[in-house]
């Protein structure tokens, strides 16, 4: 069965786009609490790697899926890009929150827009990021086609996921954290238990059921980076169309 927030009758969809309305003021501070201030640090690497992929070739248009408050696009401003960073998310109130925290800065272009199904042209971006947003999608596999399509040749593919360690040790910690911790803050914090008990076990559900490697082969991409951080908790996935 597929793992939602809320485990009601309505789509997946829906109930993730609730669940991103609901925390929405909270989702920055309590990213931080959760990721033990870890979460900048993943996104900082991910566009370090980016800028050495991308080399001295100049980067017009960028694109940052299911960008939720907006922290990874802003972070991508850093590869100078020619054209703006775009910001999207299927959450309303994920996107006014980053709209107002970004105002001054006039690269950043944060609209509310499906990963599944983008209302931009082929060929469009240059790169394009997913930050721990993919294992949230209704349908992965579509989504991955979808910005393959609005990618230009030898565009760029980066998404971040959230991942079990294969270290026992590790894993058992991580599964400490994230089974007790987690949900316990959450509910302090933002009152949604279910919020991120869900958090804890679509996490489960992605590592044991999804293969994002083959996905994104699947798809078309050349995998150029397959990367883990922070002891296997993180997976940094690059391909190339
Ligand atoms: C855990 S948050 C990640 C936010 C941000 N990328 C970050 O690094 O903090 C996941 C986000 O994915 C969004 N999301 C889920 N499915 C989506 C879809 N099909 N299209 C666009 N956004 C989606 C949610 O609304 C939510 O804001």
């Amino acid at each position: 069965m597929m793992v939602v927030p809320y485990n009601t009758n309505e789509p997946k969809k829906n109930q993730i786009r609730k669940m991103f309305n609901h925390i929405a003021e909270k989702y920055d501070f309590l990213n931080r609490l959760l990721s033990l201030g870890n979460d900048k640090c993943w996104r900082r690497k991910t566009v370090k790697i980016l800028k050495e992929i991308k080399g001295e070739i100049p980067v017009g248009n960028v694109i940052d899926l299911a960008t939720g408050t907006g922290v990874l696009a802003e972070t991508l401003l850093k590869l100078n890009p020619q054209g703006k960073v775009y910001g999207v998310d299927i959450a309303e109130n994920m996107i006014e929150v980053a709209r107002k925290k970004y105002l001054n800065e006039p690269k950043l272009v944060f609209e509310v827009a499906d990963g599944e199904n983008l209302p931009y042209n082929d060929d469009f971006f240059d790169i394009a990021t997913i930050g721990f947003g993919i294992r949230n999608y209704n349908h992965i596999e579509k989504g991955i086609k979808e910005t393959y399509r609005v990618l230009r040749e030898h565009g760029i593919i980066a998404i971040l996921e959230l991942s079990v360690p294969k270290n026992p040790l590790f894993k058992l910690v991580h599964e400490l954290h994230s089974s007790i911790f987690i949900p316990l803050v959450g509910f302090i914090f933002a009152g949604d238990l279910k919020a991120y008990s869900y958090l804890h076990n679509s996490v489960k559900e992605f590592s044991r059921t999804v293969n994002l490697v083959e996905e994104l082969e699947k798809a078309g991409f050349k995998i150029k980076v397959l990367k883990t951080f922070t002891f296997g908790t993180v997976t940094l996935y690059i391909g190339e169309k």
